[in-house]
């Protein structure tokens, strides 16, 4: 298969769909990779890089689109990129269709094979090619989190780990999911005293034997989170209603029960975010003050660090994006029920219900595409 990877051309996005790795594997399989010049510049990746490789460099993102059957990527298509899109080409990166209706409609238009990472689905219902950046922003929250506790960046002035003779900074987490779990991992490595809240015992219950001694469990209620927030430094959100906003757990009128210079990391704002005072912030103004609280909302922490993201993401999708190109999307679909869940627009008609009930759309049965 011939398969091009663009240049990421949204604002502020410097990750890249596949690695020079990614590239050597793909030829391995005897296909033929296009690489935009420069498209893994802001991940760290070299064009030298890509050739060495095995890939082909292309100068244009139009001759990239123009040759390709399979385009890999990691954002959405954006209003230029439209145009370019040919009927029946496999696109294979994030969508979030169900957020944008004129995504939906110029996909439905184009007539391309629209394979969304983040519905490709296993059988225990985790999210694959969610999970590596959920990863990402919940081991940078506390990098972040850890930061802004600096009295200089408007925090308390406390260091998480102490030092002899002086208590370390509590840090409360909201959520024990995959964001949680990598945030009390972090925050306990560098000394902590940590607190992971949750509504699923038995999500506490693994937790609790997994965590090391610093790592407290918590069930998560409004009673516990008010006393809890006392005493904390630092408070991460990181919980998870799948498909809905997520809940105010942290409202206004308890951050006058905190100490003044508390730093909250809402990892959640991208549902809306998990505490009533959040409101989206990006990498160039990251944080504001309500109450004396700092908050930190920025909707996309992984864009910060390209390079571990990338690589995080393309471990995750070449597996599934070399099935794609031994077999093409139908014969891949049709026999891997992973990747079927993926697929959101097909050929024009809406294949998955979100999207079609979002938009008001008809709704085809993914099924009677085989
Ligand atoms: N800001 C960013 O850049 C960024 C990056 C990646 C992920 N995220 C977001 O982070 C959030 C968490 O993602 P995740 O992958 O960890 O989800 P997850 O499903 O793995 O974990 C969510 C956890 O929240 C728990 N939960 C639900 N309601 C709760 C409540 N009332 N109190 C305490 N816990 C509760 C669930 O039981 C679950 O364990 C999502 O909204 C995700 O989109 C944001």
């Amino acid at each position: 298969m011939i398969i091009g990877v663009p240049k990421e051309i949204k604002n502020n996005e410097n990750r890249v769909a596949l690695t020079p790795a990614g590239v050597t594997e793909l030829r391995k399989h005897g296909h033929t990779v296009y690489v935009q010049a420069e498209a893994g510049k802001g991940s760290g990746f070299t064009d030298e890089q890509y050739t060495h490789a095995g890939a082909s460099i292309l100068p244009t993102i139009e001759e990239v689109y123009g040759i390709a059957e399979m385009i890999i990527k990691v954002k959405e298509p954006i209003a230029s990129e439209y145009p370019l899109i040919k009927e029946n080409q496999l696109l294979f990166t994030y969508f979030h269709f169900a957020s944008s209706e004129p995504l939906t409609h110029e996909m439905i238009e184009r007539k391309a094979v629209c394979l969304a990472y983040e519905t490709v689905e296993k059988t225990d219902r985790s999210l694959p090619l969610l999970v590596p950046m959920s990863e990402v922003a919940g081991r940078m929250a506390i990098q972040e989190g850890a930061k802004y506790l600096e009295k200089p960046m408007g925090g308390f002035g406390i260091l998480l780990g102490g030092v002899a003779g002086v208590k370390p900074a509590n840090v409360l987490v909201l959520g024990g999911g995959i964001v949680g779990t990598q945030s009390a991992k972090m925050a306990a490595g560098l000394g902590a005293n940590v607190t992971i809240m949750d509504i699923s015992l038995a999500r506490l219950r693994y937790l609790e034997d997994i965590m090391p001694a610093n790592v407290d469990t918590v069930m998560s209620n409004e009673y516990n989170i008010r006393e809890l927030i006392q005493g904390a430094n630092l408070i991460i959100g990181g919980v998870l209603i799948p498909g809905a906003k997520a809940p105010s757990l942290i409202t206004r009128d308890m951050l006058k029960l905190m100490k003044p210079g508390t730093v909250m990391v809402d990892v959640a704002i991208d549902q809306g975010g998990c505490f009533e005072t959040s409101k989206a912030t990006t990498h160039e103004d990251p944080i504001y003050e309500v109450d004396g609280v700092v908050h930190y909302c920025v909707a996309n922490m992984p864009g910060a660090v390209p390079y571990t993201s990338t690589l995080a993401l393309t471990n995750a999708t070449l597996p599934y994006a070399i099935q794609l190109a031994n077999q093409g999307w139908k014969q891949a679909c049709s026999t891997n029920e992973e990747l079927r869940k993926g697929l959101n627009v097909v050929h024009g008609k809406v294949v998955f219900k979100g999207v079609a009930e979002a938009w008001h759309l008809p709704y085809t049965d993914v099924k009677e595409l085989f």
